[in-house]
């Protein structure tokens, strides 16, 4: 099958997420700050003489890896021609930006494989830039096409892993202006980590998402994990649309113990690392 490039696709978490505005092309103006997670997907990719992408899970409709393939080929000139293995491990439709991410590992070894160069990432998908960009941490505006890259080093967190989805566009649809509070949480924190002074407490406290409303009113079931993680001391935050909560912790012995008391509660928590 020709040479082949294996690439890992890996995780973000929205550590503070602010909806600025609707645009006139229906799409939100956001601004977030986005921190890669050691989570990963699998992704090869190699030459082939038709279009076939295989995933270990059933995405449900067309794979936003075939997409990327397609929005490459039309931006270049090629045919669409390329073999896509995924081996997922990062849940769907979570807010954990997996499918954008797999785009755009594809997007990078296909850009390889045919010698291009070509920035089609926002087209495929608003979360697909930060991605493509490669870095473990930015401040991201925009539609998601606007990636200013932050220092960054590692930071022990819990992901909790709800066992429902939410579609990303649901979401954003029951957003109400009401619900804006977090733009002066993510200009706090990208500043601070700018400068390299961000801690775990100030990372805590502006850990704002202006989408938790319209999540939780979606799915009820998020207030009630938060709460419960409330009562033992434990604040969650959400990644994206939801519904993936997070908490910061001290250091790993803080995230095993996080973790800990949130398994007893019934949550399903696993303690990770974040580049913050
Ligand atoms: O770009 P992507 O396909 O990931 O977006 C999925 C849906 O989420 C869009 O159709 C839109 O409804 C919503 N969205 C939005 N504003 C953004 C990103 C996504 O309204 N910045």
């Amino acid at each position: 099958m020709g040479r082949s490039v294996t690439l890992r696709a890996h995780a973000k978490l929205n550590l503070a997420l602010a909806v600025i505005g609707k645009r006139d092309d229906g799409y939100h103006e956001l601004r977030s700050v986005f921190a890669r997670l050691d989570l990963a997907d699998d992704v090869r990719v190699a030459p082939h003489s038709k279009l076939e992408v295989r995933n270990t899970v059933d995405v449900g409709g067309e794979d936003i890896a075939a997409r990327a393939v397609r929005a490459l080929a039309d931006a270049t000139g090629h045919e669409p021609h390329a073999f896509v293995r995924i081996r997922k491990r990062i849940p769907m439709a979570a807010g954990l930006g997996g499918g954008s991410s797999d785009a755009a590992a594809v997007l990078r070894a296909v850009a390889g494989m045919w010698e291009v160069d070509a920035d089609v990432a926002a087209h495929v998908g608003s979360d697909v830039p930060f991605f493509a960009r490669d870095v473990p941490l930015a401040l991201v505006e925009g539609r998601g096409e606007i990636v200013h890259p932050l220092p960054a080093r590692e930071t022990h967190v819990v992901v909790v892993r709800p066992t429902l989805h939410l579609r990303t566009a649901d979401v954003f649809n029951e957003f109400r202006v009401e619900d804006r509070h977090a733009a002066p949480h993510v200009d706090a924190l990208a500043e601070a980590l700018r400068q390299g002074r961000a801690t775990t407490d100030f990372i805590r406290v502006h850990a704002e998402n202006d989408l938790l409303g319209a999540a939780e009113r979606l799915c009820p079931a998020i207030a009630s994990w938060r709460e419960a993680a409330a009562a033992r001391g434990i604040a969650l935050a959400m990644s994206g649309s939801g519904p993936t909560l997070f908490a910061i912790a001290d250091d790993r012995a803080d995230a095993l113990r996080i973790a800990r008391i949130l398994r007893r509660a019934g949550l399903r928590a696993r303690p990770h690392l974040a580049s913050v």
